[in-house]
């Protein structure tokens, strides 16, 4: 992976922008962290997400989809955890859209002929798209508002930061953020191009984009002035993109704002966006742990611990969010309900 990175810097004369080294990192063929399929979920992994943590999540999404018609697509589906629960609560046809050619061999493996398999965003979709963080693992570019001027965080072949004045949109759409000097954060120009994608498929249904991160105004506030770089390795969290490169996860929060304003203006209605324990609650996350036997405490331990952990502002409840848009859909939707904050996109 380091050699493949130091050739591609020094063919480019000895720069490449960190969105280029993000890419290579997480999704290089056969050398990139998703790429290679290193155990990268659950308990013995580098992180977990909520489909990992057991079928609490997807029971409860699962209300939320009964409500929807049509095939499921999910993207990125990682382990194959999200759609194995799904498809024991609904009965739908089930399509998977996953980058990583490793990831795609394991979730064949464990979830047979129940899944179908596509390369690229169908046609004329029509039902319910589902990504569940997939947006975190979007390439980003890293920015600096220095009192010079606006600048792009780059990577030499020493793999350290090293600044370029920025340009062309990455410098327009700096420019149209308000923050304090000297900032370095990230934006996301390919999460819009993403989402314009996305709704390029869309003939009908739904898109429910679930992640970390903030509304615009949070995202680049003047206290986050080290931006939201985040790097997973064995359940360990920290920043340096540089370490062990294709060896561990390296993600960004979410603009949704930006994903939101991309929906729109590729004519997708926003459906509803909240916290993720609100949008569980309005599903009725609290009816799924009733159905489970609380007398029986080795049953019961563990999905009530799981509960929290989905819920619980201390861990994902409120960092993580969900946003939904969508075509010829009526909201209100059921995870939507109460608690409702598009207004602060
Ligand atoms: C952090 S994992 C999340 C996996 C799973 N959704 C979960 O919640 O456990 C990110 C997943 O998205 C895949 N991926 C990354 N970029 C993608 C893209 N542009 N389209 C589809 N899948 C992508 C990765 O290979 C991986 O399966």
């Amino acid at each position: 992976m380091l050699e493949r990175i130091r050739a591609e810097i020094a063919a480019a004369g000895g720069w490449i922008s960190f969105a280029r080294y993000m890419e290579l990192a997480l999704h290089a063929p056969g050398l990139g962290y998703y790429a290679r399929g290193a155990r990268q979920f659950g308990a013995e992994g580098d992180f977990v997400t909520a489909p990992e943590l057991g079928s609490l999540f997807g029971r409860t999404l699962a209300h939320q989809l009964r409500e929807l018609d049509g095939p499921i697509l999910e993207l990125g589906a990682g382990s194959g955890a999200l759609a194995e629960t799904l498809l024991q609560e609904v009965e739908r046809e089930y399509f998977i859209l996953e980058t990583s050619a490793a990831l795609r061999a394991r979730q064949q493996a464990r979830l047979g002929s129940k899944v179908q398999f596509v390369d690229r965003l169908p046609s004329r979709f029509r039902g319910v798209i589902i990504a569940n963080e997939v947006a975190d693992a979007i390439p980003v570019h890293a920015v600096a508002w220095r009192a010079g001027g606006i600048m792009e965080r780059g990577v030499t072949s020493e793999l350290k930061w090293a600044e370029k004045p920025a340009n062309g949109e990455l410098l327009d759409s700096a420019r149209a953020l308000d923050v304090p000097v000297p900032y370095e954060s990230e934006i996301n120009l390919a999460a819009s191009g993403w989402m314009r994608s996305l709704a390029a498929s869309l003939e009908h249904g739904a898109i429910f984009i679930i992640d970390y991160g903030f509304p615009r105004h949070e995202y680049y506030h003047p206290q986050r002035s080290m931006g939201t770089l985040m790097c997973h390795t064995r359940h360990r969290a920290h920043g340096d993109p540089f370490l062990h490169p294709g060896e561990q996860d390296i993600t960004a929060h979410v603009d949704f704002s930006a994903l939101a304003a991309a929906a729109r203006e590729a004519e997708l209605d926003v459906l509803g966006y909240a916290t993720q324990a609100q949008f569980l609650v309005n599903c009725g996350i609290t009816e799924v742990l009733s159905q489970v036997n609380a007398e029986n405490a080795l049953h019961y331990a563990p999905i009530a611990a799981e509960a929290q952990q989905l819920l619980s502002p201390a861990e994902m409840g409120e960092l993580f969010k969900v946003l939904a848009v969508g075509r010829g859909v009526k909201p209100p939707l059921l995870g939507f309900s109460r608690g409702e904050r598009s207004h602060t996109l």
